[in-house]
């Protein structure tokens, strides 16, 4: 009999009303899970409802959420304006297929606050968004190659994904990363068509431009590398982007889907650099599902009906009532002082966690930028998904275990240690965050010291 480790029993001591919900799912949904992110092992917590910044499991414990459904809960949950504009909108229908005050409304607020969406669309996720915007830039340009970063996360198909996890064996040099699959699900038309750009390299990335920019369409770019641990770009990267992208006619896509809550216009304005089309999602649908495409007017049209071919975009749920009410009453309390306080919380955030590290002896660090961190087991420089996932690797299953006991001790985060603040939030929520990191960390070493003795300072 395999024995399990100690702090995972702990875990499943604290929910046993989870593992029978867990029980239940493995009837139903393969492996227990319906949504790949969302899951980790032994079992995910069973929420059963939230409020402001908290959620309540199913064995009655309260957890301060820092996951926020992965950064798209600007507010937390049940925020009241959200929860009164939905409310009132179900009643009146909550999908027409037709347009609305409201979806105008929306859009009319997003492009006054990013400037470079002089017109936008809405899709039902980011997803869609993404998968638009390249479709657009393919239209605009007749050019079929995308480039995208090693360790980029667009969404759920093929070409949003190639090289999101560069396989140490296989991704091949930094001047020519290779294109890679994450799956077995992969063709090979998919990765013929995904160039692979190193993160946070200017002078490689220009490089690459220079020698493929004929056949690019767009080059596709998180202004923070997400799924990889929250890792900022660099100004100089993006500015090299731009500047490589405008020399050979190639559509710059900044993928917002998690930053466009550092800024009120993005992190685009934040770093002081303007793509050509713009994806966004969740802060922008106020906790339901979202995504949207904007940009330029001359890219943007051609979505217009008025086109004799328009780009396709027929989407059931694109801009439907519910959405655009719960975004736009979410958006309009997300004013220039709610993004400040974020992102002053999520300052103090990083700076406590990375206070928490260095008193317990373990080597880690918050990276990310606004209201967002997330923690790596090292306390080297993280300039790319490389680094991430060499200490990624280096740390084991130390991350996963400091993911259950700060359930244990009442925070929860995205398994891979991601955390963000919302505007529900204050200090005192902050301040009992690093508290329960002092306590993981501290419940944590002698294991680290045991097990992982190459994770101590
Ligand atoms: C940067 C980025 N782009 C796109 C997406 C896809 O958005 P969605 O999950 O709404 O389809 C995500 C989702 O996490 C994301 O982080």
């Amino acid at each position: 009999m395999s024995t399990e480790h100690p702090l995972v029993t702990e875990y499943r001591h604290f929910s046993p009303k989870s593992a029978q919900v867990a029980a239940r799912a493995r009837d139903v949904f393969p492996g227990g899970d319906t949504r790949s992110s969302a899951h980790y092992g032994p079992y995910p917590l069973a929420i059963e409802r939230a409020a402001g910044c908290r959620v309540q499991d199913a064995d009655g414990h309260e957890l301060i959420d820092f996951m926020n459904n992965f950064t798209s809960l600007i507010h937390g949950h049940a925020q009241p304006d959200v929860v009164a504009a939905v409310q009132e909108q179900v009643a009146k229908g909550s999908a027409y297929a037709a347009t609305s005050v409201d979806q105008v409304e929306l859009a009319e607020m997003i492009q006054e606050r990013v400037p470079s969406i002089e017109q936008l669309r809405f899709t039902s996720s980011g997803t869609e968004g993404t998968l638009m915007a390249i479709r657009c830039a393919r239209a605009a340009t007749g050019r079929q190659k995308i480039m995208k970063m090693e360790g980029g996360y667009h969404g759920s198909y093929e070409l949003a994904e190639v090289s999101l996890i560069p396989f140490p064996d296989k991704r091949g040099d930094l001047d020519a990363p290779a294109s890679l699959a994450v799956d077995g699900s992969f063709p090979d038309s998919v990765l013929n068509d995904a160039v692979i750009c190193p993160f946070n390299e200017p002078e490689r990335a220009r490089a690459l431009i220079d020698k493929h920019g004929p056949e690019l369409a767009a080059i596709i770019v998180e202004p923070m590398l997400g799924s990889m641990g929250m890792l900022p770009a660099t100004p100089e990267f993006l500015a090299a982007l731009r500047e490589g992208a405008t020399a050979h006619d190639v559509v710059l896509i900044f993928d917002e889907v998690i930053t466009l809550r550092v800024a009120e216009g993005g992190a685009q304005v934040h770093y002081g650099v303007t793509p050509d089309l713009t994806c966004m999602g969740k802060i922008i649908g106020g906790g339901l599902p979202v995504g949207g495409v904007g940009g330029k007017r001359e890219l943007m049209q051609l979505f217009s009906p008025d086109q004799e071919s328009p780009v396709m975009h027929a989407s059931t749920f694109s801009g439907n009532a519910l959405t655009m009410a719960a975004g736009r009453a979410a958006m309009k309390a997300y004013d220039a002082p709610a993004v400040d306080h974020v992102n002053t919380l999520g300052a103090r955030l990083r700076e406590g966690f990375n206070q928490a590290f260095a008193q317990s002896g373990i080597r880690g660090q918050a990276t990310g930028m606004g209201s967002i961190a997330n923690l790596h087991f090292t306390t080297d420089a993280l300039h790319d998904s490389r680094d991430s996932i060499a200490a990624t690797v280096e740390a084991g299953h130390i991350p996963r275990l400091l993911h259950l006991s700060m359930l244990r001790h009442g925070v929860m985060s995205a398994s891979r240690l991601m955390y963000c603040t919302s505007t529900a939030m204050r200090e005192e929520d902050v301040d009992a965050a690093v508290t329960a990191m002092h306590e993981s960390l501290a419940e944590l070493r002698p294991y680290v010291e045991a097990e992982r003795p190459g994770l101590m300072r």
